[in-house]
């Protein structure tokens, strides 16, 4: 078995107006597993050009532009939601302007080389996935378990992709699919091919239901055991699964991060994990409480050094709030980005912080913030800011308590080094907002108190780890 086929793929390609996207939504849903609409990706960066000014077939300005932008793409009931650098684009990459910019963009085989990095990424991160495009059974996953080319008469498509228009601009809709189609299939990068060994469907009189059907009994006998998946087995039916805990819950969307970014990432904190384990010998505990999708981290803070070991929670890149300053010179700015900072502009409005906060939950970003504001003394814990719950409240994501224990003594307010100390951090159980608020001004100061309660507790914990006991409060 292949690595691809060990990690359950199911790859759909084919032309515009095919009804991929539908199709793969329903696809992952019956199968258990998540869907990445690529397509979504290719406009995005079609969109980015056409915001920052950059011509889409300008060649090198398009591929620095891809390399830096930071993409989240997410599969709701019935759409894809799309965030370029934290803004929501998911109606905006739908746009005429992007339909004619999205061709050249996507014959840029350095670009295309970027996008395919992060969606191998994606689903590597996930053990699998169902990922619709153009190349995902010729290029990205040649050896997914499951190839599907779906396609459909050339009427039939425009038909679909029209809605509601009939003559001339229902003729205009299928001029544009001929184009489009046409850029696909004769592009020197990735063309749009049947792969070899993918199953063709013809979908001209089927139902978007019957295809489904159709690609979920192909699953079947491509894995003839699937043990976690859902919906697949034949009945007796399971009886409807309970509602989710909170409906304000954010879309599970994906960040896709870009493979330099995650690499300069994945290099600091490896440098950092170093010093955390061999000069600090720091240990940690209740690291299987950190939660797959966004969550906001709320540790106290006692040190500088806090921040080095907070990094160890989890391997997912965190974001942080760091001032505008660290944007200012032009070289810092890829390191200051791809380290998950969120620019706070000093004179702009908390409204402003706000929404660059939840505009990376919404993208599935985890984000660090220290309740306590700045570092603290004593081994007390108060005068908590209602920032994180009001945050976590407004993004219906966890806050996740996390104690440190030793900080202080290995560099506390008074020491300019940090020394030699053993540290211990403990990661609570996520705290999740309550669910039907009326007013989160007059719900956060009520969860900041159970985030209290919470965080003196396993700083306590920390502490006794690290000392043996619990110092005077
Ligand atoms: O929704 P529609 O079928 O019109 O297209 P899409 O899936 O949103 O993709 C938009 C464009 O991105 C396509 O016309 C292709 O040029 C490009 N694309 C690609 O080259 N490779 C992919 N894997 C996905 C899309």
């Amino acid at each position: 078995m292949t690595e691809a086929e060990s990690i359950r793929i199911v790859a759909l390609d084919g032309p515009a107006g095919t009804g991929k996207s539908t199709v793969a939504r329903l696809v992952a849903q019956r199968l258990g597993l998540e869907h990445l609409d690529t397509g979504a990706m290719y406009r995005a960066v079609a969109w980015a050009c056409l915001e920052g000014g950059v011509a889409p077939d300008a060649g090198t300005a398009v591929v620095e532009l891809a390399q830096r932008l930071s993409i989240s793409v997410g599969s709701q009931a019935n759409s894809t939601v799309v965030y370029v650098d934290g803004r929501d684009v998911s109606d905006a990459i739908r746009s005429a302007a992007v339909d004619k910019a999205v061709g050249p963009v996507a014959s840029n085989a350095a670009v295309r080389a970027e996008l395919v990095a992060r969606q191998r990424h994606w689903a590597a991160m996930r053990h699998g996935g169902v990922l619709d495009g153009r190349d995902i059974a010729t290029v990205v996953f040649p050896d997914a378990g499951v190839k599907v080319y779906l396609t459909a008469s050339a009427e039939e498509r425009a038909r679909r992709r029209g809605g509601e228009h009939e003559g001339a601009a229902l003729a205009a809709v299928a001029a544009d699919l001929a184009r489009r189609d046409h850029v696909d299939s004769t592009r020197r990068a990735d063309p749009l091919q049947v792969a070899l060994g993918a199953t063709v469907l013809d979908t001209t009189s089927m139902s978007i239901d019957e295809v489904v059907e159709a690609i979920v009994r192909l699953a079947e006998g491509s894995w003839p055991t699937l043990p976690n998946v859902t919906g697949v087995a034949p009945p007796p039916p399971s009886p409807p699964p309970p509602p989710p805990p909170s409906v304000e819950r954010p879309h599970v969307v994906s960040p896709l991060i870009a493979p330099r970014q995650r690499l300069l990432y994945n290099t600091v904190r490896a440098a950092i994990m170093a010093i955390n384990r061999g000069w600090f010998k720091a240990t940690y505990d209740g690291l299987h409480n950190i939660p797959d999708g966004p969550f906001i981290l709320s540790p106290m803070h006692r040190s500088y050094v806090d921040t080095l070991l907070v990094a160890g929670v989890t391997k997912r890149r965190m974001r942080f709030l760091g001032k505008d300053t660290m944007w200012k010179y032009r070289w810092f700015r890829p390191i200051a980005d791809g380290m998950g900072g969120i620019k706070i502009h000093r004179e702009a409005t908390d409204r402003e912080s706000m929404r660059l906060c939840l505009a990376a939950l919404a993208a599935g970003e985890p984000l660090v913030i220290y309740p306590e504001g700045r570092r603290k003394e004593g081994p007390v814990v108060r005068d908590l800011f209602d920032g994180p719950a009001y945050i976590a409240l407004s993004a219906g994501v966890p806050i996740v308590p996390v104690g440190i224990g030793g900080s202080a003594d290995a560099m506390g307010t008074v020491h300019k080094f940090p020394r030699r100390r053993h540290i211990h951090v403990i990661v609570g159980t996520p705290l999740y907002p309550p669910i039907d608020v009326r007013s989160k001004r007059r719900a956060a100061p009520l969860f900041t108190a159970q985030l209290l309660v919470e965080l003196q507790y396993l700083f306590d914990d920390a502490q006794r780890v690290v000392h043996g006991f619990v110092p005077d409060h």
